[in-house]
């Protein structure tokens, strides 16, 4: 049932704070600030490394959740799409274990991965919406994403799910390995807990703009995403959902990337979306953009205030979120991403919820 949503993908979008709402209360104690003990089988303390191998939009939650197991547990994370993890011959030891994330715990190669890993002898994590799916059957520890069905092709609200979990492991393989102080986590926690809020202030706030805009998208026949530190995978993301849903050609790039190659492709036909909110990165981003002004490309800027207020560069369109803390910005920032893939797809009048030559399960390899 799609209520009043003319798609399940909005639908999808529009239940995300309260479905992540549903999943933070299981992993972080919102009274007290802390994250949860569910990851006892997992053993962060002792680990020397991580694997994290996924297919599609939950390969790029898990890029994500790379950053921020480094940052904040120290601790170093293997990753790689499933197809190509399960055949590198990587060497892996007993003192690493492995995680795989799948919304609907089926897809063939993540499942190939898993077990891959599970012959070596590591113990296996799933990160999972479907908890009876065969990835979920076959893990020694299950985290249950609680994201409810989700229905569009198009992964939105399992994607932002996959995040509050991955967090929430971060946060809590990092008390584990002593590399949080109580008041880090503390911090992290209180930042987790607001997302809920600003995540149905942001979809209110940046909709009209959005849908407006997505008709100046839609006459554009490639799109550039760019984005730095957590921003990069983000910027992935939003290629692949509107390439996926839109059919437009649209490519994620490292901000950093830009001068090795893409550049060349900049002119006044391909649009560059830059994904930077108000960071440690932002200065050098906002360079990458002026690389991108000089040579004539049309910007869509989404910040915050304080970053649009720093730039001072023309740009097609500048999208203003609130300041919001770092490890929230995944999230935040993955709805303007959404709409602006679903606004520019309803525009074209493609088949949003059920896209040519897609399935919601990829059970071959
Ligand atoms: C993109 C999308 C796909 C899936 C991928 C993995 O919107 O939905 O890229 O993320 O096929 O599927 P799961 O998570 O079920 O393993």
């Amino acid at each position: 049932d799609k209520g009043n949503h003319r798609h399940f993908m909005e639908k999808e979008i529009y239940e995300q704070p309260e479905v992540i709402s549903h999943a933070l209360s299981y992993y972080v104690d919102l009274a007290e600030h802390r994250v949860r003990d569910t990851a006892a089988e997992i053993d962060f303390a002792n680990l020397r490394g991580l694997a994290i191998s996924a297919c599609g939009t939950a390969y790029l939650a898990g890029l994500v959740g790379k950053y921020w197991f480094e940052r904040y547990a120290r601790l170093p994370v293997e990753i790689d799409v499933a197809s190509e993890f399960r055949y590198r011959e990587m060497p892996l030891s007993k003192d690493q274990a492995a995680l795989f994330i799948s919304q609907s715990g089926e897809t063939a190669d993540t499942l190939a991965s898993l077990r891959y890993c599970r012959d070596n002898g590591l113990k296996i994590g799933a990160v999972v919406n479907v908890k009876e799916s065969t990835i979920a059957r076959e893990a020694d520890a299950v985290f249950p994403i609680l994201a409810g069905p989700e229905i569009g092709v198009a992964s939105t609200k399992a994607f932002t799910c996959q995040l509050a979990v991955l967090a929430s492991l971060a946060i809590a393989a990092g008390r584990a390995r002593g590399t949080l102080t109580e008041d880090e986590e503390k911090q992290l926690v209180k930042s987790l807990a607001e997302m809920p809020r600003i995540m149905s202030q942001v979809l209110n706030l940046v909709q009209p703009q959005i849908e407006a805009l997505s008709r100046d998208l839609s006459k554009f026949k490639d799109v550039l995403y760019l984005g730095r530190g957590t921003s990069y995978p983000l910027a992935l993301e939003g290629a692949l959902k509107l390439k996926e849903i839109s059919y437009i050609h649209a490519e994620g790039y490292a901000a950093g990337e830009l001068k090795h190659g893409p550049i060349a492709l900049i002119d006044e036909n391909m649009p560059v979306i830059v994904i930077a909110p108000f960071d440690r990165f932002f200065e050098k981003t906002v360079s990458n953009m002026q690389e991108v002004a000089a040579r004539g490309g049309r910007i869509i800027f989404i910040t915050d205030d304080k970053g649009a207020a720093a730039s001072k560069l023309e740009t097609m369109a500048t999208i203003v979120l609130p300041s919001v803390a770092e490890i929230i910005s995944p999230m935040v920032y993955s709805i303007p991403i959404q709409l602006l893939a679903y606004h520019t797809a309803v525009f074209m009048g493609t088949d949003v919820d059920q896209p040519r030559n897609l399935a919601k399960s990829v059970t071959v390899e």
